[in-house]
């Protein structure tokens, strides 16, 4: 069934929205964007996912006048229009039409172009992954160094997936000057006795909303977590590891280059934080 998206500021089918072969997002990746989950017909996170947003766009200098009440309203319109109740909204917002391939951006007052669709995501909550947790690989991190910014420039997210597939396992993380950056599109954590342990943020990775939720639950549970960046030796030798992300929750990771953790099956840790983030994210969501 055809889905109604938003495309600058109107609610069309999704067969009507059309964007320039111009647009900066196409020609440039000149981009950002958010995937907000929505748990119950609801929005989870979405003040963390906002304040990202505004970050994102600052970064680039990328201009959108849109308020956060105007977002949540179009959030909402969106959810109830195509009636959602498990999955996501994703907003992109690109630098806009630029008339012509020019590596200069367009002249300041160059509207954006603003782009919103929800996604169904019927095995959120159940499904095998979640049962039998995730097999990553390991990948160096051929990104570019802004990786806090949300940009669409995934193409290296994107061949990291389809390299994990066809070697049979789920996901990939990323590894630089020997040490994991963070998972192709989610930031990841091990677990040794009660501490979990997860890269800090800096320019290397992207700051996580679902690791920022996860850090004040942490805190209100007295679960303990440690800041430093580990390596993938470590990681085989942990008791645990998952990762986080706004579309994956709590996911537990079971292998790690052929090393199984925790016994090949999700760890207590992760199975417990993952039932914590999906009972308070419940609570919290609007
Ligand atoms: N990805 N790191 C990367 C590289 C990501 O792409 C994502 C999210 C995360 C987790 O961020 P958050 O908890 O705010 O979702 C970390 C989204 C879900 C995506 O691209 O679909």
């Amino acid at each position: 069934m055809s889905r109604i998206v938003y495309l600058n500021g109107e609610y069309i089918p999704e067969e009507e929205a059309k964007v320039s072969i111009f647009d900066r997002g196409f020609v440039m990746g000149d981009a950002v964007y958010e995937v907000t989950c929505v748990l119950d017909g609801k929005l989870t996170d979405f003040e963390g996912h906002m304040a990202r947003l505004a970050r994102s766009l600052k970064e680039l200098a990328i201009t959108c006048d849109i308020s956060r009440d105007e977002w949540l309203e179009i959030h909402r319109k969106l959810v109830a229009e195509n009636g959602l109740e498990l999955g996501g909204v994703y907003l992109q917002i690109t630098r806009g039409n630029a008339g012509d391939r020019d590596f200069h951006y367009p002249p300041a007052g160059t509207p954006p172009t603003v782009v919103l669709y929800t996604q169904e995501q019927p095995h959120m909550l159940d499904g095998p992954k979640v049962e039998k947790g995730v097999k990553v690989i390991s990948v160096p991190d051929l990104r570019w160094h802004r990786r806090d910014i949300k940009t669409v420039q995934l193409l290296w997210a994107s061949m990291s997936k389809m390299a994990a597939e066809a070697a049979g396992k789920d996901d990939a993380w990323f590894v630089e000057d020997g040490f994991v950056t963070e998972g192709s599109s989610n930031n990841c954590y091990i677990v040794k006795g009660n501490t979990i342990i997860t890269r800090p943020l800096s320019n290397d990775i992207l700051h996580g909303i679902t690791r920022a939720s996860l850090f004040r639950m942490c805190a209100e549970h007295q679960i303990k977590i440690e800041e430093r960046a580990f390596t993938i030796a470590e990681a085989q030798e942990a008791d645990e590891a998952f990762y986080t992300s706004a579309s994956a929750f709590v996911m537990p990771i079971v292998e790690v280059d052929g090393v199984a953790l925790s016994g090949g099956k999700p760890g207590p840790v992760a199975k417990r934080l993952r039932e914590i983030y999906i009972d308070e994210a419940r609570k919290a969501a609007i």
